[in-house]
């Protein structure tokens, strides 16, 4: 049988950072994945450009029962302790945005660093390697696979999350978390489109396409400033993805349509500038007109001069505005989700070195652990910085 002193299992961004850092160590490292090629996930990502950090990846971006879990590893291995590797290759990359840092040319230019790195530091992969079965030995591990049987004293779990089962995600690794002994929390999709009950669906239908500057505030989670876009079969966008990790069923999302202002100063100064202005006139200025158009329907008062709109409908249309109320009836699910919600507990992992608390040598790393970050760079860096805190003991 063949022994390895780490395997890793899973080929994705943590899986690839933490094999590099112990094969640099010394140890003779192993990474199996079951897919053709590693590093899909990185390849689609951020629209083929990989969003791969994000400059303010504070712990605060992150959703975690243990919400001081992240705070050591994001600490040890920064974002700009990433920016400064990809530097080294003389990777090409551009701020978009709220610190998001993306490749200029192509997402293969980031994996073809991490394939660089695995290769210098002497770590192997092994691809279409599927895990039949891991026992724990002692010390160790024998993981039966269809390439034959392997032996390790370390094991990494970087299997990530449930999110895009046509890439290669399974529930491996939660189910590798419970054989051991581990508590395991509720998965659910994250960053993701939300769906609407049939009315809605046809009350928005002729708006598909259009995106709208917001802010979404949800009942549990902070207010985020970004777009929201209809479609045929939902609410999209970056701003709904945000909410949608915060997002619980039977819940109503709010939305501000025109953040920026206070519409009922707005529009009481409107009555007194531009008395005979139509309500729909000074919206057409502010919102897209398809948008503007369904408020009227919905609102016929909007068509009345703006001084001459008695204050109590005018009061209303401004609530509105900045308080317009939307139920989603669930997401689009694990098909189209960026990433999945809960999984492994943190409170039986070290938040130093990712070690079980549970099996000595057994380690969580990236997205399968129970932390979700924002959309913006923030999961990769997740899966950096976890990958790096095991590398550097396993
Ligand atoms: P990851 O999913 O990357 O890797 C897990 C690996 O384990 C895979 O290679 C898989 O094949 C393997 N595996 C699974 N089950 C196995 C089994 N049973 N046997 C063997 N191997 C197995 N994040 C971000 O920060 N910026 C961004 O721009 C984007 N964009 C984005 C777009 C889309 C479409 C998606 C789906 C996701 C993103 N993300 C993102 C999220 C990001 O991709 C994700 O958080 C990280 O890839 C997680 O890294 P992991 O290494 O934990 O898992």
């Amino acid at each position: 049988m063949q022994h390895w002193d780490v395997i890793v299992i899973g080929a994705g961004a943590a899986g690839l950072m933490c094999a590099a850092q112990a094969a640099y160590r010394g140890r003779s490292v192993l990474v199996v994945d079951h897919g053709k090629k590693p590093g899909r996930k990185i390849l689609i990502s951020g629209g083929g450009r990989c969003n791969f950090t994000n400059l303010h990846a504070e712990p605060s971006a992150y959703l975690c029962h243990n919400p001081h879990f992240v705070k050591s590893a994001l600490k040890r291995f920064s974002a700009h302790d990433f920016v400064e590797l990809v530097e080294r290759h003389g990777l090409d990359f551009y701020e978009k945005t709220l610190g998001q840092l993306f490749c200029q040319d192509s997402a293969k230019d980031l994996l073809n660093i991490l394939l660089s790195e695995l290769q210098y530091s002497g770590a192997q992969l092994q691809m279409r390697c599927e895990i039949l079965n891991v026992s724990a030995t002692s010390p160790g591990f024998v993981l039966t696979t269809n390439q034959g049987a392997l032996e390790c004293d370390s094991l990494v779990v970087a299997t990530g999350g449930l999110s895009m089962p046509k890439l290669g995600a399974t529930p491996l690794g939660y189910q590798l978390a419970e054989q051991f002994g581990h508590h395991v929390y509720p998965t659910r999709a994250g960053l993701v489109p939300l769906t609407l009950h049939d009315h809605d669906k046809q009350r928005f239908d002729a708006l598909a396409g259009v995106s709208v500057p917001v802010q979404v505030r949800s009942l549990h989670g902070p207010a985020f400033d970004e777009s929201l876009l209809f479609t045929h079969r939902g609410l999209s966008g970056p701003v709904i993805l945000q909410a949608s990790n915060y997002w619980q069923p039977g819940e109503i999302i709010e939305v501000d349509l025109l953040s920026n202002l206070d519409c009922n100063q707005w529009l009481k100064a409107m009555a007194r500038e531009r008395a005979k202005v139509a309500c729909k006139t000074l919206l057409y200025e502010k919102l897209p007109k398809r948008f503007v158009d369904l408020l009227v329907a919905e609102h016929p008062a909007a068509s009345t001069a703006i001084g001459q709109l008695p204050s109590a409908q005018r009061d209303e249309l401004a609530n509105l505005l900045n308080h317009w109320q939307v139920k989603p009836n669930g997401t689009e699910g694990y098909r189209t989700a960026e990433v999945t919600l809960g999984g492994v507990d943190t409170n039986e992992i070290s938040s130093k070195t990712m070690q079980s608390q549970k099996v000595s040598g057994l380690y969580f790393i990236g997205e399968v652990v129970d932390v979700t970050g924002w959309l913006g760079g923030y999961n990769f860096q997740w899966a950096w910085s976890s990958g790096w805190a095991a590398g550097q003991v396993v």
